[in-house]
């Protein structure tokens, strides 16, 4: 409990939070892709977890699609950020497809370890969720030498032998501590397991949840602005609730739920890398008629990356189809 009855209601903002260098150049690539080429712009799945970002996209000529198989032959197809396997890329190749790709670079990076360990031989011990879209894609690297573990129940279900040369690899937007266990877990199973040269568990997905942590210490209750299907959000309010504070996603402003602000003096704020600022705004404007008025910034870490969208598509000129 942060600050005596007498104290004024308070927000607790992380930083950083919302939008991660990935979730930016995805969507500056279909805006771009949008200017260049003209609507439609068809987009393979939702260009980044996050319904808001998708209907402004679509009011401006996006158009979402399930499946590559679903775009007109010959018509500009992006990819999302979140990836796609080589499989979804040859049938895009096969219906003529002009495709633009917003896979994030530290995605595409995952890809790249999961054909390097697959050329090697390895079995392949993909942590993330099945049905999640990233998984999906790092998956059809290598369908035949790839098992995906969700848990450390998973891992003592494997039916490998203990001298399998193996690998792991990791979805982006996990939690450290969640893939920590699994991956003890893995290195007691087998004899012969190597993993990424450096971290799968992305710098966006980490820095936001060490920022929620810092704030759950400060506040008798959490909210993350976010989706339902945006999994680095719903990561964040676990660990909220890992460090013992009650937490919730709030998909937009009109899903807070008045009763979780009960008693609470000092309620803590952040957003999914999915998330945009916009979101953030509309729940501080409604707290702050709640009676929250003050803000304090808990700052744990300064973000600078960024990453470029694609050279082609970054030139000036408008291309005529
Ligand atoms: Fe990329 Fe991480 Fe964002 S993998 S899309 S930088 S959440």
């Amino acid at each position: 409990p942060a600050g005596g009855a007498g104290a004024p209601k308070r927000i607790i903002l992380a930083e950083p939070r919302g939008f991660c260098a990935g979730v930016r150049r995805a969507i500056a690539i279909v805006e771009r892709a949008l200017e260049v080429y003209g609507p439609p712009v068809y987009v393979r799945k939702e260009i980044v977890h996050n319904h808001f970002v998708v209907r402004s996209l679509e009011s401006r000529g996006a158009r979402f699609v399930d499946s590559e198989t679903d775009v007109p032959e010959g018509a500009v197809c992006v990819f999302s950020a979140h990836g796609v396997s080589p499989a979804v890329r040859s049938s895009a190749a096969g219906r003529g497809l002009e495709v633009i790709d917003a896979t994030c670079p530290l995605v595409a990076k995952v890809h790249q370890e999961a054909r390097r360990f697959a050329r090697d031989g390895r079995t392949i011990l993909l942590i993330g969720h099945a049905d999640h879209e990233e998984v999906e894609g790092t998956y059809g690297e290598a369908p035949d030498r790839t098992v995906i573990v969700e848990s450390v129940q998973d891992v003592a279900a494997l039916d490998l032998p203990r001298d399998t040369p193996a690998a792991y690899l990791t979805q982006t937007t996990l939690s450290l501590d969640d893939t920590r266990g699994i991956v003890d877990a893995l290195r007691a199973r087998f004899d012969d397991l190597v993993g990424p040269a450096s971290d799968d568990i992305c710098y966006a997905s980490q820095n936001r949840q060490n920022a929620i942590k810092a704030v759950a210490a400060r506040s008798d209750l959490v909210l993350v602005v976010g989706s339902t299907n945006s999994s680095n959000s719903i990561r964040m309010v676990e660990v909220a609730r890992g460090a013992g504070v009650p937490a919730h996603l709030v998909p937009d402003v009109g899903e807070l739920d008045e009763d979780w602000l009960d008693g609470v003096r000092a309620v803590g704020v952040s957003a999914g890398a999915s998330a945009p600022e916009i979101l953030v705004d509309q729940l501080l404007d409604r707290l702050a008629e709640l009676g929250y008025t003050e803000i304090d910034l808990e700052t744990t870490a300064t973000e600078n990356v960024v990453f470029n969208i694609p050279a082609g598509l970054a030139a000036g000129s408008v291309k005529s189809r």
